[in-house]
């Protein structure tokens, strides 16, 4: 993999920079609640700036109908706060492709930067389409991915657009590309994953992967409840996915001749429904009553999760415990949450819009060795999988 790192002031002085970066970020009332994805490019923006070239940076927001503009996904907040961020200004033009876009990055003097609309206005960017990707290309001398978060998906500005220009990896891109498949072998024992989340089916990747190397897989959030059900516990109204049950006996079976312990909670917080200010009942095992469904894992699960968590020196984390969303439901995810950040000796990682928001809301981001910008891609690196992204760099 060409990387970023590897060019000189003498490559880039003077010479059009174009990156893909991903600023799909929360936008609430015209202002960006989370900046986490756009502060993780700053290293890249910097360094190409010192660098004497004009940047020209290009990404996507949110999942518009790819039928032109559409003022709720446009990039332009994300261009004033990015200015704020970078302490200069930021030049934005309302275009991808088309004559202004061209104009502007044609004016473009080194040491500054212009963001370009969203891509997914085009039709091409999800197609992959080679004249949308010649024309990105055009605009500039040299092109750059370090949108992590969007390589697994095989899009114009990530895979077609490195057809027809020179194409390096961003620091970003390479950091999350080395620390994630590090987790898959070179890790220091014991080593821990958690698993969250709400379906089992969306995980059985990660799971069959991470057995491979793991010592424990600790399993909470609605997912442990198909592999309760298929134990034979009751579970009530809770999210069973009925044609996973065959799946999950056979996930157990395949992770004991790997000599990995899949752990699954003792008991669990639940309620009448997925509601806010539901009342929340404990069980006294693992069972669930037939008119309740689990929305938490419970006290003794927590104390179990953070006790194996305490010793290891390797921990993966992927999805909440329980509906943190839900003050009434967040003790599990808090418990992991805070149990990760206890343990310093263990290198901790990471992955997943969720389990991230969580250790954003609980405050405890610093205390993580790495905290991954992918939620989709991450995953699908930790299932084994080469990214379409970080392939077409490669070739
Ligand atoms: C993400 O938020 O996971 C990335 O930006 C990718 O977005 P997408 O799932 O809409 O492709």
């Amino acid at each position: 993999m060409k990387t970023l790192s590897s060019l000189s002031q003498e490559d880039l002085q003077d010479k059009r920079v174009l990156m893909r970066v991903d600023f799909n970020v929360p936008i609430f009332e015209g202002k960006i609640s989370d900046d986490t994805r756009m502060q993780a490019a700053l290293e890249d923006i910097f360094f190409i700036l010192d660098k004497g070239a004009a940047l020209i940076l290009c990404s996507h927001l949110g999942r518009p109908s790819g039928q032109g503009f559409e003022e709720e996904f446009s990039l332009k907040p994300v261009a004033e706060h990015l200015a704020s961020l970078v302490g200069a200004p930021v030049h934005y033009v309302g275009d991808i492709i088309g004559e202004d876009a061209q104009a502007a990055a044609g004016q473009l003097h080194a040491g500054e930067i212009l963001l370009l609309e969203n891509l997914r206005f085009d039709p091409g960017e999800k197609k992959n389409d080679e004249d949308f990707a010649r024309a990105l290309a055009a605009l500039a001398d040299v092109y750059v991915n370090d949108a992590f978060a969007v390589s697994h998906r095989a899009h114009a500005s990530v895979c077609k657009v490195t057809d027809f220009i020179d194409s390096y990896a961003g620091f970003l891109l390479e950091k999350e590309v080395i620390t994630l498949q590090k987790m898959l072998s070179e890790v220091e024992k014991p080593y821990v994953a958690v698993l969250g989340g709400s379906k089992v089916s969306d995980k059985v990747g990660v799971i069959s992967s991470l057995m491979k190397t793991c010592d424990a897989i600790l399993i909470g959030g609605a997912m442990c409840f198909t592999f309760m059900k298929a134990l034979g516990y009751e579970t009530g109204k809770s999210l069973v996915e009925e044609e996973w049950l065959d799946k999950s006996l056979q996930m157990l079976d395949d992770a004991k001749s790997f000599g990995c312990k899949i752990i699954l909670p003792v008991d669990f917080i639940y309620a009448e429904a997925f509601e806010k200010d539901a009342k929340p009942y404990i069980s006294e095992d693992q069972a669930i009553p037939a008119n309740m469904m689990g929305l938490d894992i419970g006290p003794k699960s927590s104390e179990l999760f953070a006790d194996v968590l305490a010793q290891a020196q390797t921990i993966f984390w992927n999805g909440p415990m329980g509906v943190f969303e839900f003050e009434s439901f967040a003790e599990g995810t808090r418990a992991v949450a805070q149990a990760i950040a206890n343990n310093k000796d263990a290198y901790s990682v990471i992955g997943g819009g969720d389990s991230v928001a969580a250790i954003s809301l609980f405050d405890l981001a610093d205390q993580y060795s790495f905290v991954s910008t992918g939620g989709g891609a991450s995953m699908q690196l930790i299932e084994g999988k080469v990214l379409p992204g970080v392939q077409a760099i490669q070739e």
